[in-house]
């Protein structure tokens, strides 16, 4: 009997060739195609699995998932790689690795493959998490092995082999999207000096089409998660999905970014993260109403190490598990509301308000009704500054 592998299938050149490159192998090929909200579409992406050769389809919608279990926690932790990458690949690759180790189970197969070069992360965050969810499972990497070492060369494969490609035309772009945000690289992009030109981007609008008008959103958050807009309440998927659409529209969060990979590069990446940079500028500011300063500036210290684990996949370790625990903890009184403004590319904070404030005007006001006692100031200032006099 063929040895059985489950395929991470995107429906793109490099999955479908492997699925005939694995079948060439000996292998029955199950593609395995999940949904963390890149635009699909399922039936002609199963016709291309079968024509490539799969012997089976399989479809997992994992986009309420991935809100609930990846993107939240990672909102309420304030990770933001590099200070500029909101992480919606890095984030989709444990869960889809997972999709890929569930189904292994649910097949009886020994085998998982995926379509990553050996020059990525995603690489490494596939198999890490493969090897920490079942370290029976045999991972191959076909595009690591095959001697295909360009593009046209999988084409010419292809068409070798009758496997449908694309009719429309290939973008110049190696594109990654799901809800959270979309990662734009290769072409022109990999010339860092160059700025990434109008047509990359595609969630968000261009600066000439940017509204002359401001627009103001107000985001509800319960215990560090965001459920509502403007008062009407939402599920995470439809809050990040209506925000993604409101904030493209204004052109936010566009981000340009030569960031350190974890195998050692640096890479050239431009994103678009409209919900994510709305939702991150919105929670940091009603933590600042709420969060008394050690906890506010002890949880901000711990923020970049929680994006380091999950850009460099170690998602499902002890460290990260433990900063959930954490950050969980933090988040308990972050509920209230914060008006967002939205203008020409910027998402800013211009109001916030919440019953667990920490915000007193009567200590803070430089007006009437002030209750501070300033003659206690002098002899604070004396203690604090003692262990720095000289006589
Ligand atoms: N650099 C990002 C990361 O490692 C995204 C990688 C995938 N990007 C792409 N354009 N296909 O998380």
């Amino acid at each position: 009997m063929a040895k059985k592998v489950i395929l991470a299938y995107s429906g793109g050149l490099d999955t479908s060739v492997a699925v005939k490159w694995l079948k060439d192998k000996g292998y029955t090929v199950v593609a395995y195609m999940s949904n963390v909200g890149q635009e699909v579409n399922v039936s002609k992406i199963a016709k291309r699995a079968k024509a490539a050769g799969a012997a089976k389809f399989i479809y997992h919608d994992l986009k309420k998932e991935f809100v609930k279990d990846f993107v939240w926690p990672t909102l309420k932790a304030g990770a933001v790689y590099e200070d500029k990458y909101y992480l919606a690949t890095a984030l989709s690759r444990p869960l889809i690795a997972k999709g890929l180790v569930e189904t292994a189970h649910k097949e009886k197969a020994h085998f998982v493959a995926h379509g990553c070069t050996g020059k990525g992360n995603d690489q490494v965050r596939f198999e890490v998490t493969i090897n920490i969810l079942d370290p029976k499972l045999k991972v191959i990497a076909p595009v690591r092995e095959w001697e295909l070492p360009t593009r046209d060369a999988e084409i010419r494969y292809a068409k070798m082999h009758g496997i449908p490609l694309e009719v429309t035309k290939k973008s110049p772009y190696s594109i990654d999207e799901n809800v959270w945000g979309t990662s734009i690289e290769c072409g022109v992009l990999e010339d860092p000096w160059k700025e990434p030109p109008e047509g990359a981007y595609r969630m968000t609008a261009p600066p000439a089409k940017w509204p002359k008008k401001a627009e103001e959103v107000k985001i509800n958050f319960l215990k560090g998660i965001p459920v509502g807009i403007n008062g009407k309440r939402y599920d995470g998927l439809a809050l990040i999905d209506k925000l993604n659409k409101i904030g493209g529209k204004h052109g936010i969060g566009r981000t340009d970014l030569v960031e350190n990979r974890l195998i050692g590069i640096k890479s050239r990446e431009i994103y678009e993260a409209p919900a994510a940079t709305i939702l991150h500028e919105a929670q940091k500011d009603l933590e600042s109403l709420v969060m008394d300063r050690e906890l506010l500036h002890f949880k901000r210290s711990v923020s970049a190490k929680y994006a380091e684990l999950v850009y460099n996949g170690l998602w499902y370790t002890p460290l990260k598990k433990v900063l959930d625990k954490l950050f969980d903890a933090t988040q308990s009184r972050i509920t209230g509301e914060v008006r967002v403004k939205l203008y020409k590319g910027r998402a800013v904070s211009v109001g916030r308000k919440s019953a667990n404030s920490l915000y007193k005007k009567e200590l803070a006001t430089y007006g009437a009704g002030d209750i501070f006692d300033q003659s206690l100031a002098k002899g604070f200032i004396e203690l604090w500054g003692l262990p720095y006099r000289k006589n």
